[in-house]
């Protein structure tokens, strides 16, 4: 962590490296362009760097932003010499960011998320929307290309109300708009469902391939009520992905430090008759669940299905997942690894998790499923790049 300026608004680097000064001697697109051939993006709400790798194949990183010291030195510590702006965005001006072909952000969802307090996409968090929209504004070009990524809350909340401001703000700056519910059970175990609004340059030929003429699996029936009322909104198309094979058990760690018995016994007490059936039936098996109150009392609803529920974190109020192992007539239980946290969401196990296991939870629960920005950047984003430079 020592790499890791506290102060607002610095570039990092890890130990030893050159560290570029931002803003950069060149802000401009072309001569940036020059050493690499992919698109230019920006990533603010950054996080720990899992939309960059998902993207890596697609797009160039030229800048990233987020307010956290932990989750900087994750995304500093897998991408490398990268201008990373720890601070505010709130502190972000727009003149000062280099031009680029996307801009994304995954910001906050705590005004947005069901769980959360639900204030609405006007609210102090998931209201830091309007301060990307701000410093895009700012640019001497705003990129061509946008993406806001948010839980489902976005769309299903208020009869859609929250998504339908954030629509009009893209359209009256001249966007095409559409979004699209990509649940990351598609690629991992892991139920997690995310909005991803993507928005183009008007005026620019969208390939028929990318554009469908009626909701398709990436549009779940609280979207379609939710654009219902829009004049205009584009059904992004993209290929159905191919069955996932793996499954809960089959990215446990073995040998990862189970709770003590007492502990245990106190977790077991709280799993429902009906799911103590359900495992007194099997085997082997790995179940995950999460506490919950029902009816005025503490239970341990577990999951049947080979898939965790989404991953969570303390900052949101939920509690941690907890893994119940059957095997013959012993039960044990512990949480998930930082490691496992991390498979949950499809990082790569090279990618680096520094920090406590609370940060590396932390940092995981918070983030975009890789394969799923690798998805989406794949089939739509740099598809949408070429046709944006033809
Ligand atoms: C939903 S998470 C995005 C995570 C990220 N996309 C990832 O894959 O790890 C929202 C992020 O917004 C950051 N954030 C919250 N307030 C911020 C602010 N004022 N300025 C910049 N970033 C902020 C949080 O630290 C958090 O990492």
């Amino acid at each position: 962590m020592e790499m890791v300026a506290k102060d607002a608004g610095v570039n990092l680097a890890l130990p030893g490296m050159d560290v570029p000064q931002w803003p950069a001697s060149s802000t401009s697109a072309n001569s940036s362009k020059s050493k690499s051939a992919k698109p230019h993006f920006l990533e603010f709400f950054a996080g720990s760097g899992l939309v960059a790798k998902g993207l890596e194949r697609y797009f160039q990183p030229v800048w990233a932003n987020d307010v956290s010291a932990k989750k900087a030195a994750v995304y500093v510590a897998n991408h490398g010499l990268q201008a990373f702006h720890l601070g505010s965005i709130a502190d972000v001006s727009g003149h000062d960011l280099p031009q680029a072909t996307l801009s994304w952000a995954s910001f906050p969802c705590q005004d947005l998320s069901l769980a959360g307090l639900n204030g609405g996409i006007r609210a102090q968090r998931s209201g830091l929307v309007w301060q990307w929209l701000r410093a895009m504004d700012e640019m001497p070009q705003r990129p061509p290309l946008l993406v806001a990524e948010n839980v489902t809350g976005l769309l299903s909340s208020e009869g859609g109300a929250h998504y339908h401001v954030l629509h009009k703000a893209l359209r009256e700056r001249g966007y095409a708009v559409g979004a699209v519910v990509l649940d990351a059970l598609h690629w991992v175990p892991q139920s997690r469902q995310r909005v991803f609004v993507v928005a183009v340059q008007e005026g620019v030929h969208l390939p028929a391939a990318l554009v469908d003429v009626a909701p398709n699996w990436m549009h779940p029936p609280f979207l379609v009520n939710a654009v219902s009322g829009l004049d205009e909104f584009i059904f992004w198309k993209m290929p159905v992905p191919a069955k996932r094979k793996c499954t809960l058990a089959d990215l446990m760690e073995p040998g990862a430090p189970l709770d003590e018995t007492a502990a245990s016994t106190r977790k077991l007490e709280l799993i429902p008759e009906a799911h103590r059936a359900k495992l007194a039936q099997q085997a082997e098996m790995v179940a995950p669940g999460y506490r919950r109150t029902r009816n005025g009392r503490q239970v341990l609803e577990l999951r049947f299905d080979g898939v965790a529920g989404c991953l969570r974190t303390a900052e949101g109020g939920s509690s941690r997942q907890i893994v119940v192992f059957k095997r013959g007539d012993t039960y044990s239980t512990r949480l998930l690894t930082v490691r496992e946290a991390a498979r949950l969401m499809g990082a790569p196990d090279s990618y680096k998790i520094p920090g406590s296991y609370n940060d590396g939870y932390t940092a995981m629960g918070d983030a975009v499923a890789m394969p799923v920005a690798r998805y989406l950047a794949q089939h739509l984003l740099a598809p949408l790049g070429k046709a944006l430079h033809v």
